[in-house]
């Protein structure tokens, strides 16, 4: 290990630089203009993946955005390790909040700033070059590994299931890792062990055939917007409980000891409201604000529209609003039954006057690791040998859809080994990347494959 630790240490700036091209396309999912870039974000993955002489090295097309899948078998008897990550950004609005351009990324602050430095490009670069580290020294992996980097994880990961199944040998594995996820906080090596899942749907209410005149028909037709208004408010009650029948009903409660857990975190909360910019915390009554994040169900409104958004007064009843719900799942919530009783819900909800119709997007499911299989005191050594601390087990209140897919399909444990920060701003403007932690980075992912060889 000694050699694969100098040559991370010797080539550091250079797997920064390199980095920063990779960032500069912008590959961003949801945006059907920016198809193209998903596709030379993929090609250029392809060509370092060659480059690292992988026995094999493939674009997968789906329906949507490629993914691309490598692999280096060969060492015969040792375990095969499946690194997944993903290679699609989220969008970049608004622009004019970024201190330096999302694609253009800079260095300030120790810190590489640009949209997907960390989510989850950096975090995918730090798996390449701990390959690199050893090819390039010793020779060889110490164990088997297959790499495989979606582009469509930040649009729900919506052709990800035909895929895997397409290809589920290419992705048989042993143990599964994932680097997608934040570190408690800087310098404290974290696993993520919980992560949830997601509903997404958007509702809209009609009303008249067009806008009308709010002087002629106000008061005589019902309002869309004041419709949809009232039924949003509807889905919570006083004490922030989500209010649709049944919502709860397969939620498994922390146990006392994992609550003792999360009370043991070094949690700075004034901190953390800080970060937000927020004037109070706010959530479910009787849950710890890492409760609430970490596993306890949610049901927000993401985005609300319909009439009159333009300078000044107008004066009309609009004809349609439209809201963008979404539910972060945990377990055993499962997208299809929270899918059905939010639709049932809100039909319910609708009032006299108006028509209500939901239409669905993407989910994921919630997941929870298996944390008394053997692989998670290997991830703690090789943490504990990078970073020299002891690892912290941590969830995350946000989503990775392929996590369950594959634990599903697979049976096999996966290690959320994340090297982001809890305020490191992904999907917000200005997005950074600690650069000495994407260093350790490195090591830690070494480390790992050094520690697999051994199990
Ligand atoms: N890297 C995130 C997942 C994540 C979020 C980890 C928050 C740690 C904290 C991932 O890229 C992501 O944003 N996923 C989406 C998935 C969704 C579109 C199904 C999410 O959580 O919104
Ligand atoms: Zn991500």
């Amino acid at each position: 290990m000694d050699t694969v630790l100098s040559f991370i240490d010797r080539e550091r700036a250079r797997f920064v630089r390199e980095l920063t091209e990779w960032v500069k396309i912008p590959a961003i999912s949801s945006d059907p203009a920016h198809a193209p870039d998903l596709v030379r974000n993929a090609e250029h993955l392809r060509a370092e993946l060659l480059r690292l002489r992988a026995d094999k090295v493939e674009i997968w097309p789906t329906a949507g955005h490629p993914a691309v899948f490598a692999e280096w078998m060969k060492a015969p008897g040792k375990p095969t390790l499946l690194v997944y990550g993903h290679h699609d950004v989220q969008p970049v609005e608004p622009l004019e909040e970024w201190v330096s351009p999302p694609f253009d990324p800079a260095i300030r602050e120790g810190r590489m700033w640009g949209r997907g430095v960390v989510d989850d490009k950096g975090q995918v670069w730090i798996h390449v070059k701990a390959i690199e580290a050893f090819l390039e020294t010793v020779g060889a992996l110490p164990i088997n590994l297959k790499l495989v980097v979606e582009g469509e994880e930040e649009i729900g990961s919506v052709n990800l299931e035909a895929l895997m199944t397409e290809k589920a040998k290419d992705l048989a594995a042993d143990v599964v890792c994932v680097s997608d996820t934040a570190m408690f906080g800087r310098g404290i090596p974290s696993l993520c062990v919980g992560l949830r899942g997601l509903v997404y749907m958007e509702v809209i209410v009609e009303g008249p055939r067009q806008d009308l005149h709010s002087g002629s028909f106000g008061g005589g037709v019902m309002n869309p917007v004041n419709a949809l208004c009232r039924m949003i408010a509807r889905l919570h009650d006083d004490d922030g409980r989500v209010a649709v029948p049944g919502f709860y009903d397969s939620v498994v409660a922390l146990t006392e000891a994992e609550r003792a857990e999360i009370r043991g975190l070094p949690f700075d909360e004034p901190a953390w409201l800080a970060s937000t910019g927020c004037p109070a915390l706010h959530g479910e009554t009787g849950y710890s604000t890492l409760e609430r994040v970490w596993s306890r169900p949610t049901l927000d409104c993401n985005g609300i529209g319909g009439g009159h958004q333009g300078e000044g007064a107008k004066t009309i009843i609009p004809a349609r609003a439209s809201a963008k719900l979404s539910c972060r799942l945990v377990p055993h919530q499962e997208p299809e039954e929270i899918e059905a009783k939010l639709c049932a819900f809100l039909t319910s909800i609708a009032p006299p006057g108006v028509a209500v119709r939901v239409v669905r997007h993407h989910g994921g499911r919630p997941y929870l690791a298996p944390t008394d299989h053997p692989v998670f005191e290997v991830a703690k050594r090789a943490f504990a040998k990078a970073f020299g601390r002891p690892t912290v087990f941590i969830r995350e209140g946000g989503s990775i859809p392929f996590v369950r897919t594959i634990a599903d399909a697979t049976g096999k444990p996966c290690l959320l080994m994340g090297f982001g920060q809890p305020d490191e701003n992904a999907h917000a403007p200005n997005e950074w990347l600690d650069l000495e932690n994407f260093h350790l980075g490195v090591k830690s992912a070494a480390h790992l494959y050094d520690e697999l060889s051994r199990l």
